[in-house]
């Protein structure tokens, strides 16, 4: 089956979410941070995605924005940070995250060659919005599907769905793209075909699926589809 849409997860995918911390610790005056924002960052992403999966078991959903804020202050609070000023700036910040430098090439090499292109995220509508817009991506993007359509958070097979419903294709038509080792084990499971972007180098995600390819960044996805 030939692929016809491509599909990305946002955050660590196309949005750098190290580069929050990063850029307030290099900011004047945040030498506590600069001491421990590698480790506040890694954690911060940890509980963020741990409390995306607790509340979907739990049943108790709220968007993206809240785990975003709930995952920040248990690790400002781990890494002995109390600063309200602090907190506020890395909030900022995210909702500005830097792009990673091939997303624009690669979108633009993807829509050259007629295919669809969209986003599938746990991010709210308007965190995507925020994002895309602070990357200069809206324009290479047909749509920005966010979990708030489902009330659930990936890998639920009903996020998955949106995708399938939003192009009216089938799931092996879509090139599922997430550095997220989970995610694209979810989305393979869904039926997708499933890019795994393993920047950092990580081993392989024991879970029922897995990706059929391994990348170590976005450059080979226009060659992928086309072969
Ligand atoms: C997202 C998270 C999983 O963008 O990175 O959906």
């Amino acid at each position: 089956m030939t692929i016809t849409t491509c599909i990305f997860d946002a955050y660590g995918t196309l949005f750098d979410v190290s580069s929050a911390a990063r850029a307030a610790a290099a900011e004047p005056g945040r030498e506590a941070l600069a001491k421990v924002w590698p480790i506040l960052s890694e954690n911060w992403r940890r509980k963020q995605l741990e409390y995306t999966w607790l509340r979907a078991v739990m049943g108790a959903h709220c968007d993206f924005w809240q785990v975003t804020q709930d995952g920040l202050d248990w690790a400002m609070e781990a890494a002995g940070l109390s600063d309200t000023t602090l907190r506020d700036r890395l909030l900022q910040l995210y909702r500005e995250l830097a792009a990673y430098p091939e997303v624009s090439g690669v979108l633009s090499a993807l829509k050259a060659r007629g295919l669809a292109t969209a986003i599938l995220s746990n991010g709210s509508p308007a965190m995507l919005a925020d994002a895309a817009r602070s990357a200069g991506i809206v324009s290479l993007l047909d749509d920005m599907l966010s979990v708030e359509s489902v009330g659930v958070f990936k890998p639920h097979t009903r996020v998955y769905a949106l995708v399938t419903e939003r192009f009216s294709c089938r799931p092996d038509e879509i090139l599922f793209v997430s550095s997220n080792g989970w995610d694209a084990a979810g989305a393979a499971a869904f039926g997708f075909v499933t890019a795994w972007v393993n920047r950092a180098g990580l081993p392989m995600d024991r879970l029922p699926a897995r990706p059929h390819y391994i990348l170590t960044d976005l450059t080979p996805i226009p060659d992928l589809v086309s072969s």
